[in-house]
């Protein structure tokens, strides 16, 4: 476990690419925080601590601070609102 107690954040981990390495850090042992603005998603997320909230805003990411109980080893600021769809498409 190469994570063992080790404590990772991961932003935007309710879906996608951030929801995959939030379940690889728990597969290594560490303890994960999520903050992601999809509720519904994230209540969903089993073994991490969830926190609802847009990683941008000031006020939230200031109550998202003061609500960890452990210090921080990881940070992967994973969430984004992909663009999706601008690339030209190609045929043959
Ligand atoms: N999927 C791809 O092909 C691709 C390619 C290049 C880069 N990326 C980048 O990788 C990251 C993840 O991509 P994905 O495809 O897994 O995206 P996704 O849309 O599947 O998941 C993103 C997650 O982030 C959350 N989120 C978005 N904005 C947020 C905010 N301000 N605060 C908190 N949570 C927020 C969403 O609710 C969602 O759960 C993004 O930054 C994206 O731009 C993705």
């Amino acid at each position: 476990m190469e994570f063992a107690n080790k404590h990772a954040i991961v932003t935007g981990a309710a879906n996608g690419i951030g929801c995959s390495i939030a379940k690889a850090f728990l597969r290594e042992g560490a303890i994960v925080t999520v903050i992601d603005v999809n509720k519904t998603s994230g209540e969903k997320l089993q073994n991490v601590n969830f926190f609802h909230g847009k990683k941008k805003k000031k006020s939230v990411l200031e109550k998202f601070v003061c609500s960890l109980a452990k210090p921080v080893d990881y940070l992967i600021n994973n969430a984004c609102v992909g663009r999706r769809g601008l690339l030209i498409p190609v045929t043959a």
